[in-house]
């Protein structure tokens, strides 16, 4: 199964893309995982992309993103199928994974805005385990320290609430397009901020009909 994930900033596009690449054992494409470990990494693309584009807000432009994930799809493990989470981004993206894939669904998480923001600006992970905190909806117990490892907390640099402001503009203009271009294929899940991870997934897997 090829499914393609769209949502705003913040939607849960990453928390369910994970649920779906489980239970149908599909690889899962983040592009944004991709440029964040590029840069951990240390590549010259991986600094490049953060210092200039996603750091601030801004896409990655379109002939980098899809060198990356042309590559990625290349790979052997995606024949079977594949999620991608976070692209295609643009109408330029779209028209090109377009060419050599016929897509079987693009999943649309529907989120107002509020609810991105307050996601996404309060989101903290712990720099050792990465385990997942939001300040307004689920705190750590010790002010900014993981209850697990008792590590520090740490936001990712695109998550400054100026920034997310900047990637809910980008998206408007950028990606909501693409919502009209699927519009033959597309399938909706609407997440006022009441479900949890698992029961949100319950619906998708319904609307995808499985
Ligand atoms: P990317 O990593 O794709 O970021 P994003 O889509 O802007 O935002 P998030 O990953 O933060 O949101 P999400 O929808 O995945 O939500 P999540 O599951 O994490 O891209 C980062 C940047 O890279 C882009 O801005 C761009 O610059 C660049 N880039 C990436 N792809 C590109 C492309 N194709 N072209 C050009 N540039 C590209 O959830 C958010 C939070 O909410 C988490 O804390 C989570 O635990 C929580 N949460 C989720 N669901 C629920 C729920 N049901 N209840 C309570 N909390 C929940």
């Amino acid at each position: 199964m090829k499914l393609i994930l769209l949502g705003k900033p913040g939607a849960g596009k990453g928390t369910q893309a994970k649920k779906i690449a489980d239970y149908y054992n599909i690889p899962h494409i983040s592009t944004g995982e991709m440029f964040r470990q590029a840069y951990a990494g240390k590549t010259e693309l991986g600094v490049l992309a953060h210092d200039k584009y996603w750091g601030k807000g801004h896409l990655v432009p379109d002939d980098i993103t899809l060198k990356l994930v042309e590559e990625r799809l290349a790979k052997g493990d995606c024949k079977k199928g594949f999620i991608l989470d976070g692209f295609p981004r643009t109408l330029v993206q779209a028209k090109a994974l377009d060419k050599n894939n016929t897509i079987d669904h693009v999943l649309y998480i529907e989120t107002p805005d509020s609810l991105c923001i307050q996601r996404i600006a309060g989101r903290r992970n712990c720099s050792q385990c990465a385990k997942d905190y939001n300040i307004y909806f689920n705190p750590p117990k010790k002010d900014t320290l993981c209850d697990t490892c008792n590590q520090q907390l740490v936001q990712r640099p695109d998550d400054k609430e100026d920034i997310v402001k900047q990637r809910i503009i980008v998206y408007e203009n950028q990606t909501q397009p693409l919502i009209a271009y699927y519009q033959n294929n597309i399938v909706t899940v609407t997440d006022n901020g009441n479900d949890s991870p698992d029961k949100l997934f319950q619906k998708i897997k319904k609307a995808l009909g499985k």
